[in-house]
């Protein structure tokens, strides 16, 4: 539960671990590690919203996931079409109306119909979201800073503009504000190349709970343990 008064973070991110490990603690194939897991992000996604989280951010698929095998890779990429597709046909209207959806990552590798679903869903944006949904897909953070630092220099920035404001705003997350938590479930202790640059001064909190496991009460503990926390900036 959340605590009577809680201040909220006006943007959440979350790490979407342990799917494999949830499967064979049960002596499933890993792909069913997933399939439950993506039950889970729309749960919660319906739960943010819910409490009134403004900002969300999910990471679904590292720019390193494609190490995996073809058959676990192809699987993420057929949850993902899937998503896509219930959106696009507003089965999921009710669930996801007042939303803004946006993918964070490079499209560059991406199967063409799963590019063009995602063109579509950002597009499909409420016009005043109640809340900003980030999936980062094929992301990776060191690969969205270089593209970033590529597209000033074509666009011919001098050196002098290379500001944070300026490198902030050619981020896939441009025009949003950073993370205030960071939640990573499954016991692991590290971003995994997960919003590098925009989580300078984030919280973090650490769960040994499985995704697949993970539930609106472990998102309430996240948020009351944030509430606690004595940001600083710097300062005194
Ligand atoms: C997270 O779960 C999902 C992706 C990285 C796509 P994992 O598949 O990494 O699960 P574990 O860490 O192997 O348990
Ligand atoms: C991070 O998890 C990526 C996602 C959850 C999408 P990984 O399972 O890929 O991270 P590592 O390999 O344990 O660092
Ligand atoms: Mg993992």
């Amino acid at each position: 539960m959340l605590e009577p008064g809680v201040i909220l973070p006006k943007h959440i991110a979350i790490i979407m671990d342990g799917n494999g490990r949830w499967a064979k603690q049960r002596g499933l194939v890993r792909t069913e590690g997933h399939k439950r897991g993506a039950e889970v992000f729309r749960k919660i996604c319906r739960y943010c919203s819910d409490v009134g989280v403004e900002y969300v951010t999910f990471y679904a698929f590292s720019t390193e996931n494609w190490k995996r095998s073809a058959g676990e890779v192809g699987a993420i990429m057929n949850l993902l079409r899937e998503f896509l597709e219930e959106l696009q046909q507003r089965k999921a209207e009710n669930e996801f109306e007042k939303t803004a959806i946006r993918f964070l990552g490079t499209r560059d590798g991406m199967a063409p119909d799963i590019v063009q679903l995602m063109a579509l869903v950002e597009a499909n944006a409420a016009p005043d979201p109640k809340i900003h949904i980030n999936v980062a897909v094929n992301y990776g953070g060191r690969d969205e800073i270089v593209r970033a630092v590529r597209s000033l220099m074509e666009a011919g920035v001098a050196a002098q503009d290379v500001t944070e404001q300026a490198l902030s705003d050619a981020l896939y997350t441009a025009g949003q504000p950073d993370p205030d938590l960071i939640i990573r479930p499954s016991g692991e202790y590290r971003l995994s190349n997960f919003l590098i640059w925009q989580a300078a001064y984030a919280e973090f909190y650490f769960d040994d709970i499985l995704w697949p496991d993970f539930t609106p009460d472990d998102l309430d503990r996240a948020i009351n343990a944030y509430a606690h926390r004595n940001r600083r900036f710097g300062g005194v």
